[in-house]
């Protein structure tokens, strides 16, 4: 059965046009593209959370909707763009909540486990609802993780909605470095919505440019940030450069 996730003729009317893409396993994924492009209705359709009206969406062979509940909640998570909770639980219930899907012997060990690696374990008491809108992005990024949680390693397929927009550049920094090392392992496959293009630069293996609901760029970094593709799609004036320590172009607004 073929272990990846294929979008195929995906249409979600009136925002989403004929999509056809393909996740492949231990891949780092950037989905990127100006406000209102239809990111995260895509995100949505991918997950399994929206049903398209036409085309289909295959995890490993099998199309989302003959997935039962369960077993897609064990192998794929997602973290939203905005997750508020109506109720008041510290943290590290919040965290638990990723392991309804699994027997609940070892939750303590992975939530322990998950906060480690995700830096959340000083904010394991706190109140989820009292914390800055970060920190609320680092317990969501560990709470999907804890779903996805198997032995002492994360696995399947984690979608992210733009999971650095409100994270300081260390966070930024200790979250994109985390997903990479996750991926390179090949037991974790991520796909983000990112709005920093010099982030996707520096560490997604393959970039998806959505504009108006279709996907109109995709490739490695070097072939879609090019100045002529961003103008053409962002309607932006760039620069593109090289980073300074790394072989990978970095973009700049043109003053
Ligand atoms: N169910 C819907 N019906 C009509 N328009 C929608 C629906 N859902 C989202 N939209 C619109 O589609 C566009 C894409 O939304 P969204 O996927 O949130 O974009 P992005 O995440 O790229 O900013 C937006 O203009 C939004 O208002
Ligand atoms: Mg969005």
């Amino acid at each position: 059965m073929a272990n990846h996730l294929q979008a195929l003729n995906l249409c979600y009317s009136p925002v989403l046009r004929d999509i056809n893409l393909s996740l492949e396993p231990g891949e780092l994924v950037a989905l990127i593209g100006p406000n209102g492009a239809g990111k995260s209705t895509l995100l949505r359709v991918l997950t399994g959370y929206l049903s398209p009206d036409n085309g289909q969406c295959l995890l490993h062979g099998k199309s989302l909707c003959e997935w039962s509940a369960q077993a897609l909640s064990r192998h794929r998570a997602v973290m939203r763009q905005q997750s508020q909770l109506g109720f008041d639980w510290p943290v590290d219930a919040v965290i638990a909540m990723g392991r309804a899907p699994w027997e609940q012997a070892d939750s303590r060990r992975v939530v322990k486990q998950v906060m480690d690696l995700t830096g959340c374990a000083p904010l394991s008491a706190r109140k989820y609802n009292t914390l800055s809108g970060g920190e609320q992005q680092r317990v969501q990024l560990a709470r999907a993780l804890a779903q996805l949680w198997v032995k002492d390693a994360p696995q399947g397929w984690l979608f992210l909605d733009e999971p650095t927009s409100a994270l300081d550049l260390y966070h930024q920094q200790h979250l994109l470095r985390l997903l990479k090392q996750l991926t390179a392992t090949g037991q974790l496959h991520v796909c983000a919505v990112l709005h920093d293009l010099n982030l996707a630069a520096l560490w997604a293996d393959k970039l998806l440019l959505l504009h108006q609901g279709e996907i109109v760029a995709q490739g490695s970094p070097q072939q879609v940030l090019q100045a002529d593709t961003l103008r053409r799609w962002y309607g932006a004036e760039v620069h593109i450069g090289q980073h300074p320590g790394s072989p990978t172009p970095q973009v700049f607004l043109a003053p």
